[in-house]
């Protein structure tokens, strides 16, 4: 009888304790500028993210996509995002009064939103992904 109150007191304990998730933090250190080469796109597959170096700047999009949430791709022959899901399309380069994360066809509601991106003392480009910001803020190292 004592053995099973114990399983059982110890079932209770553990059902009990607060079921915590400890989120990561939003906060990407992506590295040194020069890993980046000018007019390269690369996807953070871990963070969802893509560090974009264009002729204006650096800067960060989410590659999350704003259908369903699907992780887009970087289509280098195409020159756009896509998301493999239901085929939303998204600009990378500014153009046709189109700044880059806004959609080109699909059905994704939104842009892909712009994370805040700078550098820190080290040199290094960070990206808050739980920030958005409006579009064309370039960083310039
Ligand atoms: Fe990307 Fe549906 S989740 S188009």
């Amino acid at each position: 009888l004592s053995i099973a109150a114990v399983g059982t007191a110890a079932f209770s304990y553990q059902y009990l304790e607060p079921n915590v998730l400890y989120e990561p933090s939003p906060v990407v250190n992506a590295g040194k500028p020069d890993r980046y080469p000018l007019d390269s796109v690369t996807l953070d597959v871990n963070s969802g993210i893509y560090i974009i170096h264009s002729q204006e700047g650096y800067f960060s999009l989410s590659a999350v996509c704003t259908h369903l949430g699907c992780l887009t791709a970087w289509k280098p022959e195409q020159g756009i995002i896509a998301c493999p899901c239901h085929g939303s399309k998204f600009y990378v380069q500014a153009q046709d009064h189109h700044n880059p994360g806004d959609k080109i066809e699909g059905p994704a509601p939104k842009p892909l939103p712009w994370k805040r991106m700078w550098v820190n003392d080290d040199g290094e480009l960070l990206v808050d992904r739980s920030t958005d910001i409006s579009a064309m803020q370039f960083v310039r190292v």
